[in-house]
């Protein structure tokens, strides 16, 4: 054969030979595009004649087993995997909204997810409805004609205050609204969305399903159908998640049950010991008798995560004199990985606030909010102890 010059050797060589390994874990496929044979294989494609990839950000080979690994998790019939939480929940509502439609929405969610529905979908002519933890006791009385999504979050932050999920999901099945739970701060091992009876679950897998504070991503699970509707969308939005990502995020997966285990016997310690110490004014922990949505939790929860706010007398000054001193817990906003962080909720999450708006969201100035990792716990305990001063 003729040589080819060097440019093409550097560029062919190699890539066209057959694969001969059996690796133990998926490659990661970082390949934007896919080789097809000739124009039938495309057409036959095209068709949907044969099973093949054709360009990533459709899908992924990588991306696809870490799919189906947050099926297994949900324990859905399909799942997605996108480039952050927040492009997991801006494809999935803007795959069911439409111009005239209301969005019911709990008045207590994540930060970014309440900016993208009340300043990007009401420009859309979607119509925002926020309702309050108590009026999502009766969840009929809140769906209306024309309400066609509801998006819960349970628990909360920083309060860490529950929705009783089942009933939310029990009225919108009755009335025809599709149901969503943000479950990031629970995480699929300790709350089950589908099975409460949800129809789409949706996680910043940046937290807990990662793991480690490396990835930024997201997830929505559910059934078959809903999920290839959510797909079409994804590719015209293009929110998809990178292989590499997608390979360390599948990584995490491995040893999320595990993780979560101990996240949870942790943070339960943790709580009990801020409970009992005299320096802290309350201690928000599902798992505590203590908490205002104990009981709810416990029918919906089978741990109660790694999660721990407590509130300390003096407002901003006295909350952050105990920032100030931690050694071993870090002070960083997010949560969910194997490094404990600390954050004050006044100055990240609910800055700004006006005092009404954080009365109705039950945030003090004086609130620290630990995500207890996987450090030893008389590490963290001692660490909380000094800090208190
Ligand atoms: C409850 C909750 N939902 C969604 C998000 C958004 O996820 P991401 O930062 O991965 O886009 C976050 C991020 O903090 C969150 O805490």
């Amino acid at each position: 054969m003729k040589q080819r010059g060097l440019s093409t050797e550097l560029i062919h060589r190699g890539e066209d030979a057959p694969v001969r390994a059996d690796p133990v874990n998926v490659p990661i496929y970082e390949t934007t595009t896919f080789l097809f044979e000739n124009a039938d294989e495309v057409l036959r494609y095209q068709e949907g004649k044969v099973d093949k990839y054709l360009y990533s950000r459709y899908a992924n080979p990588t991306v696809v087993v870490t799919e189906q690994k947050i099926a297994a998790l949900d324990r859905a019939e399909a799942a997605l995997v996108f480039a952050s939480g927040m492009a997991a929940s801006s494809t999935l509502l803007l795959t069911f909204l439409r111009p005239g439609d209301e969005l019911l929405c709990s008045a207590a969610i994540y930060g970014g997810t309440f900016h993208l529905v009340n300043d990007v979908l009401t420009r859309l002519g979607i119509q925002v409805r926020f309702a309050t933890l108590e009026e999502f006791g009766d969840p009929a009385s809140l769906l209306g004609a024309r309400t066609r999504l509801c998006w819960i979050e349970s628990p909360i932050n920083p309060t860490l205050r529950c929705l009783d999920v089942a009933h939310v999901a029990r009225a919108c099945r009755e009335a025809g609204v599709l149901s969503v739970l943000d479950n990031t701060f629970a995480s699929p091992i300790n709350q089950q969305p589908l099975a409460l009876g949800v129809d789409l679950a949706m996680q910043s897998a940046t937290k807990y399903l990662n793991g480690h504070s490396d990835v930024t991503a997201g997830t929505v699970s559910g059934s078959r159908t809903l999920l290839q509707k959510v797909d079409l969308m994804r590719r015209f939005l293009g929110g998809v998640m990178d292989p590499l990502a997608a390979f360390a995020l599948a990584r995490g997966l491995k040893t999320l049950p595990v993780r979560m285990a101990r996240h949870n016997a942790t943070a339960d310690a943790v709580a009990r010991f801020l409970e009992q110490d005299g320096r802290v004014t309350r201690v928000f922990y599902p798992g505590l008798a203590s908490h205002p949505d104990h009981a709810i939790a416990r029918t919906q929860m089978s741990g109660f995560g790694g999660m721990v706010t407590f509130e300390v007398a003096g407002g901003l000054d006295g909350a952050s004199r105990v920032f100030d001193r931690f050694h071993v817990i870090r002070r960083a906003t997010s949560l969910g990985g194997v490094d404990s962080l600390v954050s004050l909720p006044v100055l990240t999450s609910h800055y700004n606030y006006s005092d009404g708006d954080l009365a109705r969201a039950g945030v003090t100035a004086g609130m620290l909010r630990v995500s207890i990792g996987l450090e030893d716990e008389a590490d963290l305990i001692e660490d909380l102890d000094q800090a208190l001063g």
